[in-house]
């Protein structure tokens, strides 16, 4: 009876306290996640379950043969994926602001044999990449960790062909979690055009169109 009360009751009222204590934390100071939370974010229940991999790099419209910029890659559990699916006749370039972050992704594009993935440490303010450059960008539990979000999508829209797309997906379980018509009102902000959502509250993703 202890076993079934602790699931059912404390377990839940315990995340929930502590997801809100991280929540209001990370409201007055917000930081990068630490690259020892990596293993936390990088779940199998999460892969399995709330975010495939193979399916969120669909979700998000990456297509064979395109040039796809993963800002905030983390530990890289959504770049293989995306690698994979842009094939040998196109690019994946992940930027991290955090360079162990970057170190996890380049030693899983080594351990899977995957050539078509460039990684490096950067900063989503000033992408070391031309006007008109990638086809689309896509973020994964990024876009709120950003302090100035509007500012972030400014620049991605500099190096995105024209009719380039940006794609976010978020999730409840973050501490970060913004609303949907939040990253919409940042999106429309910074001169982007809605297209599309995918999924439900607890777990979405937005296309915009530059
Ligand atoms: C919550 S993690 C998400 C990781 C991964 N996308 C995922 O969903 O598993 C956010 C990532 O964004 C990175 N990040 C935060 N601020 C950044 C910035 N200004 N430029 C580039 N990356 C940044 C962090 O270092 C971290 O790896």
């Amino acid at each position: 009876m202890k076993t079934v009360e602790w699931l059912c009751i404390y377990f839940p009222l315990t995340l929930i306290a502590v997801h809100t204590l991280i929540r209001i934390i990370r409201y007055f100071y917000p930081f990068p996640m630490p690259h020892f939370m990596a293993a936390l974010i990088d779940h199998p229940v999460r892969r399995r379950l709330i975010q495939p991999p193979d399916e969120t790099a669909v979700r998000h419209g990456i297509q064979p043969g395109m040039t796809v910029l993963e800002v905030g890659p983390g530990s890289g559990t959504y770049t293989a994926a995306a690698a994979r699916r842009v094939g040998v006749g196109g690019q994946l370039v992940a930027i991290d602001i955090e360079p162990r972050m970057i170190e996890r992704v380049q030693f899983k594009a080594e351990r899977e044999g995957l050539t078509n993935i460039h990684a490096e440490v950067g900063d989503v303010y000033q992408l070391n990449y031309p006007e008109n450059h990638f086809d689309l960008c896509f973020m994964i539990t990024v876009i709120s960790e950003i302090p100035e979000p509007v500012r972030a999508m400014q620049e991605i829209k500099r190096v995105l062909k024209p009719g380039g797309i940006i794609s976010f997906s978020e999730l409840f379980l973050d501490p970060d979690y913004p609303l949907a018509r939040t990253v919409t009102r940042w999106a429309d902000e910074a001169g982007f055009k809605y297209k599309q959502k995918f999924g439900n509250w607890f777990c979405y993703t937005l296309i915009f169109e530059k």
